[in-house]
């Protein structure tokens, strides 16, 4: 069989395109490897949505694409990792590979003792990021900084639009105001808009995003399980919104066009 047809790819997934920059550090890590991409689209944002529901419908994505064939599988999402990480690890025959905002990071590089973390309601408010607060930085201060509407801002509006601005300006404010040097992209859409965040804090405030370090996990997983290689780079993008305008939105984040196809897990 051609390797073109690896039946085998690392399947990815978000409740939408915010997972693209977890992907974009993976391709670059392993070139070798093919991707199934699957944006939950429908059901964005996850964020405002009860952890019961993200647990029920993480587990079904999972299920679903082991039938489909993956190999390994990465959830490439924060709110998702939180409500649905350990319910996936169980029901899952696969590698799972997770990500968490970068909290431990931010503490080692922190020199003012504070460290800002913006991400979805749903992920503050989890057991899973208390956790990760009490174990990592319970000697630091760690504003949380909750961003509803902004993940389905940037799919909706594009990051150069007036909408993100606003928001941006509303949630940026109080993390500049209280001195964090460290600011934690604890969703996988704020990537997106890193640009835009670093503008509005003072120079030199680091903003920690986790792509290459769930990349390198992943690399150790596959290695471990004798998994890695035999794909050529190959990428599926599919969603369960409409093609049409998810590829729209895929194109303007992604900068150049990639088909997307409809599927329903
Ligand atoms: N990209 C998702 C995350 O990393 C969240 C966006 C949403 O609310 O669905 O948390």
């Amino acid at each position: 069989m051609p390797a073109s047809l690896n039946p085998h790819p690392i399947a990815v997934f978000d409740s939408g395109l915010g997972g693209l920059t977890v992907l974009r550090a993976l391709r670059a890590r392993l070139p070798q490897e093919d991707f199934f991409y699957f944006a939950d689209t429908r059901f964005l944002p996850y964020g405002d949505r009860p952890e019961a529901f993200i647990r029920e419908r993480g587990v079904l994505i999972a299920e679903a694409l082991a039938r489909r064939g993956a190999k390994a599988l990465v959830i490439a999402c924060n709110t998702a990792t939180a409500a649905a990480a350990e319910a996936i690890r169980a029901a899952s025959p696969l590698p799972v590979v997770a990500l968490e905002p970068g909290v431990k990071p931010a503490a080692a590089l922190t020199r003012s003792g504070v460290i800002g973390v913006m991400a979805t309601t749903r992920t503050l408010h989890s057991e899973r990021f208390q956790r990760l607060v009490g174990d990592h930085a319970a000697q630091h201060r760690v504003l949380a900084q909750a961003c509803p509407g902004l993940a389905e801002a940037i799919e909706a509006h594009g990051p150069d639009s007036l909408p993100v601005e606003q928001l941006l300006d509303a949630f940026v404010a109080p993390l500049a105001a209280a001195s964090a040097d460290v600011v934690v992209l604890g969703c996988t859409h704020y990537p997106w808009v890193a640009g835009m965040i670093a503008r509005r804090l003072p120079a030199g405030v680091m903003l920690l995003d986790t792509g290459e370090a769930v990349a390198r996990q992943l690399e150790r997983r596959l290695a471990a399980a004798a998994l890695l290689g035999g794909g050529d780079g190959r990428l599926v993008v599919a969603s369960s919104g409409a093609p049409v305008s998810v590829g729209a939105t895929v194109a303007r984040l992604w900068g150049s066009k990639l088909p997307v196809e409809h599927w329903e897990p």
